[in-house]
């Protein structure tokens, strides 16, 4: 019989040391394929670098954010400047509406007046002067195809074009 004084508990050898670099923080999956040299930052094409070539955001007034204009548009549910929903306007109506006081914008064949919101616009009032009384929709989608324009700006919303319009929702020949 073996004698129990001679029991000791076995000993595991401590894991290898990694030194702690950038490296050791991700996995490597290349399977030793090597990488693609990264592209150089300016050789990226325009299209894919979200902010080259882009005005970009300017800082709001104070009293002017998102969440300011959320509450003014709760607080008055007409902010259209007009009386009831217009079913046939036409690109001559919307010219016509070409000041910072009384600023009517089309985007997608729906006429807005952006009067209102001009202040609050993250992108500025200045660049929004290059549209008054314009068909804005190419612009619109061209800076931000992700906003939602029907919910920030349902209560600027004055009606429709009566015209035909392009694929893109653009009116033909306005
Ligand atoms: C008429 C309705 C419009 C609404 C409701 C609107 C709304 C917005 C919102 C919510 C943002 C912030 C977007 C974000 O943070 O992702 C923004 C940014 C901007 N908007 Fe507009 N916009 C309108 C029209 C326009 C037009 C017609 C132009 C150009 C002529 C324009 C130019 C810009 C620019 C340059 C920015 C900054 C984009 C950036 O951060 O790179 N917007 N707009």
């Amino acid at each position: 019989m073996a004698d129990d004084d001679d029991f000791s508990f076995p000993t595991l050898s401590p894991p290898a040391k990694v030194p702690l670099t950038a490296a050791s923080t991700v996995v490597d999956r290349s399977n030793g394929k090597q990488a693609a040299a990264p592209v150089p930052v300016n050789q990226v094409s325009a299209s894919r670098r979200p902010n080259v070539g882009r005005p970009g955001k300017v800082p709001l007034e104070k009293g002017y954010s998102q969440v300011e204009w959320m509450m003014k548009s709760r607080r008055q549910p007409n902010l259209t400047g007009v009386e009831g929903f217009q079913r046939h306007l036409t690109m001559e109506d919307v010219r016509k509406h070409n000041t910072e006081e009384d600023a009517w914008v089309v985007v997608k064949r729906k006429v807005y007046n952006i009067s209102p919101y001009l202040r609050f616009h993250p992108g500025g009032v200045a660049i929004l002067r290059t549209v008054f009384g314009k068909d804005a929709s190419a612009m619109f989608a061209k800076y931000h195809p992700w906003v939602n324009i029907d919910a920030l700006l349902q209560n600027c919303w004055v009606g429709v074009l009566d015209a035909p319009t392009n694929k893109e929702g653009a009116p033909v020949g306005g």
